[in-house]
């Protein structure tokens, strides 16, 4: 039931620091800060290449996970779209992983992409969030996400559930492949761990968010910048955006702009800038002053370090909790969702049944 709140969409979003916490305490040794997988009859440290496929919101969990697997157990990753992957001949060689993320178990495109890799050989990973589901049953090794039912049709606690349940993986896969060692492992559970007191802390800006979805509602077309592995959350939250909202989305890595898309930058387009304090937050701040020198309205979302640097002159700013860059992608969902969320309410369209979509893909 959906209890105090408006909308599933809604109670879904605010129940993500409790069902990542139960996710990851089935993936993490809480007593020995050690990672813990389910018990699994084949050698994970002879993997030698990780093929990703899913669909819409799980592809983006796993266009995250790329950029996991590679810098902790530098293990090469594809990832594809299961609708191409499927009928593009992909080459598949032994010792490889196939990963097949899914809420439902049961999107048609990737039940059939995993289907083919299991004919040809790969050792079937599958994280899904429901465990009865097809996938389930016919995976090699199962990760369950547990989010719980999820009723809105726009996903939102399976996706951070994923995030949780793919880290937790790349991170074992570089422990069991002697590319972590102990105190490594012990600072990634660390910062895991830390999630969802973090996500938390990002709720707590909710009216903030409520408060200036009116600034985004008028919009025909909304960009979304993000860098490394906040570029996904860009597309994630494009997608967020069309889904409930129907305003035109796109996301964009923040140095693919200069290419192409900053061609559309007018006053009229806000440009929504994810930009966690780390590594990257320079680069993407030197591609908002581009976006800022054409005219272009930006909504920052990053932490107040972020925030006092670069915050000046844009039309809004949503605040952040300052976070480990491994969690960033989890907590830079929420404003993200509920930025989508807000701009749906002001807008009046139906949150939780938006138009022509089913909570569950099963045809192709
Ligand atoms: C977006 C959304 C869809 C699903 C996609 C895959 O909010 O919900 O893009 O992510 O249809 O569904 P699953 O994860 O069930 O395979």
């Amino acid at each position: 039931e959906k209890g105090n709140y408006r909308h599933y969409m809604l109670k879904e979003i605010y129940e993500q620091p409790t069902v990542v916490a139960q996710t990851l305490q089935s993936y993490i040794h809480q007593a020995e800060n050690r990672m813990a997988l389910p018990q699994i009859d084949f050698d994970l440290s002879a993997i030698r290449r990780v093929t990703i496929v899913a669909c819409g919101t799980s592809y983006y969990a796993g266009m995250v996970a790329k950029y996991w697997f590679e810098a902790f157990a530098r293990v090469p990753v594809d990832i594809d779209f299961a609708s191409e992957f499927r009928y593009r001949d992909p080459v598949l060689e032994e010792g490889g992983l196939a990963l097949f993320i899914s809420q439902s178990g049961e999107t048609a495109d990737t039940l059939a992409a995993l289907r083919y890799c299991k004919a040809a050989g790969q050792t079937v990973a599958v994280v899904v969030n429901v465990p009865t589901s097809s996938m389930a049953r016919e995976a090699d090794l199962l990760l369950p996400t547990h989010a719980g039912p999820e009723i809105g049709v726009a996903s939102t606690k399976a996706f951070t559930c994923q995030l949780a349940v793919l880290a937790a993986l790349a991170a074992h896969l570089a422990v069991k492949k002697g590319r972590m060692d102990r105190n490594e492992e012990h600072e990634v559970v660390r910062h895991l761990l830390e999630a969802p007191a973090a996500l938390n802390a990002a709720l707590d800006h909710d009216d903030d968010i409520a408060a200036m979805a009116h600034l985004v509602a008028p919009a025909r077309d909304v960009l979304y910048l993000g860098r490394g592995p906040d570029f996904p959350l860009a597309l994630e939250g494009a997608l967020k955006l069309k889904e409930i909202s129907y305003i035109h989305a796109e996301g964009y890595a923040s140095g693919e702009m200069k290419h192409g898309p900053i061609a559309l930058i007018d006053e009229a387009v806000p440009v929504i800038v994810l930009a966690p304090s780390g590594p990257l937050f320079e680069k993407t701040v030197s591609n908002m002053q581009e976006v800022r020198a054409r005219g272009g309205k930006i909504v920052l979302i990053s932490d107040e370090e972020g925030l006092a640097e670069a915050g000046e002159g844009c039309l809004a700013t949503i605040a952040m909790p300052r976070v480990h860059p491994l969690i960033a992608p989890l907590v830079y969902a929420v404003p993200v969702q509920l930025l989508a969320y807000h701009v749906a309410c002001v807008k009046g369209t139906d949150v939780d049944q938006p138009r022509n979509l089913a909570k569950s893909v099963t045809v192709e």
